[in-house]
């Protein structure tokens, strides 16, 4: 009898026959299962848009993850690293997650993948270490008045208004605190993004650096209207909402075990700026808006009043996607909160 199994399981693991014993598999079913444990998935992956077959792969465990696959393409595709891949079940559909596994996706014999290049990939932790020494470094330049921005006689000389000081101080420290938290706090859960994007995200945070410390450090930069009592105002506000955003940040740190992918609704805990869990979804950008806002009535600046205007809208776009998110996954998602804004947006 023992025999007869084997020989039924060994015709399966034979190329081609493998969907056929299977279908007619008439023993126990503990037998079944142990058979089905060995059996091997076909996969062929066409290219999204041309629908050209790019690879066909016989022998795909059935609990193979989506990030397996990737890896046996690679093989025949070196140019298309997993980072690189979009693997989905519909031509235009969304990409399929790396720990989704083959036999519980909606396939049939013959699973059908599409791939799509998602080009060249940088990593996130280089992207944001990028996108923040720069600013960092650029406002110090302007700071520092060093030769060819505003004439030579001001070269290397200093303001002689505090909260020219006190500027710099706040905008280095909001860098210098965003790139240790990249470094030491957040757990990401994509490795990657598209490497153009980074030109169009260091555009973005350069070019802004630039153009506030042009104006904040100019030798005819006058102070704000209501003087120390606005400068004090404004030095609260930002200090909060750091506080603020960097309680966040560990929050969410906290919900993600090392190494995991995982998430999960995010609730207030006993750091009070964390209580604003109650109201909006994305707290953190919240208080990173809080921030600039605070640094807007500090510097009585255009350009920092157009960035926190620009960050404000890309960030609320972002919060309101996250939002949806939460909602379409968590069942019991709190349904005061909004995206961003309490009772508002
Ligand atoms: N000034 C500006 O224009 C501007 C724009 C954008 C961001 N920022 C600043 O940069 C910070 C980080 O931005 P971000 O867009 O990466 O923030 P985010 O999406 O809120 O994520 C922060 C970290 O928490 C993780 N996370 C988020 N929700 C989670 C959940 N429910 N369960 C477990 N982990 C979760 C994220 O992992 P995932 O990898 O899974 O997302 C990420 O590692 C912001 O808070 C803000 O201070 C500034």
């Amino acid at each position: 009898k023992g025999r007869t199994r084997r020989g039924a399981w060994e015709a399966a693991a034979a190329p081609g026959l493998l969907f056929s014993t299977r279908a007619h598999w008439a023993g126990p079913p503990e037998d079944a299962q142990r058979f089905q444990g060995h059996r091997r998935e076909l996969v062929e992956i066409l290219d999204a848009k041309t629908r050209e077959k790019l690879c066909f792969l016989d022998k795909v465990e059935p609990h193979a993850t989506i990030a397996e696959i990737k890896n046996l393409f690679t093989k025949t595709h070196p140019q298309w690293y997993p980072a690189r891949q979009s693997l989905r079940l519909d031509p235009k559909g969304k990409s399929l997650k790396d720990e989704d596994v083959l036999q519980k996706l909606p396939v049939g014999t013959t699973a059908t993948l599409y791939f799509r290049d998602l080009g060249a990939q940088i990593s996130w932790v280089t992207v944001f270490l990028t996108e923040y020494a720069g600013p960092l470094f650029i406002y110090l330049l302007f700071y520092f008045r060093v030769p060819f921005i505003y004439g030579h006689k001001y070269d290397f000389t200093s303001s002689r208004h505090t909260v020219v000081h006190l500027a710099c101080i706040c905008h280095s420290f909001h860098y210098i605190k965003r790139l240790l938290e990249t470094l030491f706090v957040h757990r990401f859960s994509h490795g990657t993004m598209p490497l153009r994007n980074i030109f169009k995200n260091c555009t973005y945070y350069w070019g802004f650096a630039a153009w506030m410390a042009y104006y904040i450090n100019h030798p005819l930069y006058t102070p704000p209207t209501y003087g120390a009592q606005q400068v004090k105002l404004a030095l609260a506000i930002f200090v909060i909402c750091q506080l603020g955003n960097f309680s966040i940040h560990m929050a969410l740190r906290d919900l993600r075990p090392a190494g995991s992918k995982t998430r999960k609704i995010p609730y207030p805990t006993k750091n009070p700026f964390t209580w604003l869990f109650l109201l909006v979804s994305c707290p953190n950008y919240t208080y990173e808006v809080g921030s600039w806002i605070g640094f807007a009535i500090m510097t009585q600046c255009l350009p920092v009043a157009l960035f926190s205007l620009v960050g404000f809208t890309q960030m609320t776009i972002w919060a309101k996607g996250k939002h949806r998110s939460y909602l379409k996954e968590f069942r019991d998602y709190p349904p005061l909160r909004m995206p961003i804004i309490p009772f508002l947006l």
